[in-house]
């Protein structure tokens, strides 16, 4: 599923940044480009970072 659309970055590709030692939406940002247009994207973003950081 496309998170950022203006990137064309899905939640896969995040998830896979978070498991490479992604840990912000700064550094996410720097990486895939995620939030750093229109914006709209940072709220699931964010979402899906804090998930896939927390190993349980
Ligand atoms: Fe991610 Fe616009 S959808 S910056």
């Amino acid at each position: 599923m496309y998170v950022c659309l203006c990137f064309g970055v899905t939640d896969r590709e995040i998830r896979q940044a978070a498991d490479n030692g992604v840990s912000s939406m700064r550094q996410l940002g720097k990486e895939l480009g995620v939030g750093r247009q229109c914006g709209r994207c940072a709220c699931m973003a964010r979402e899906i970072l804090r998930e896939s950081r927390t190993p349980d």
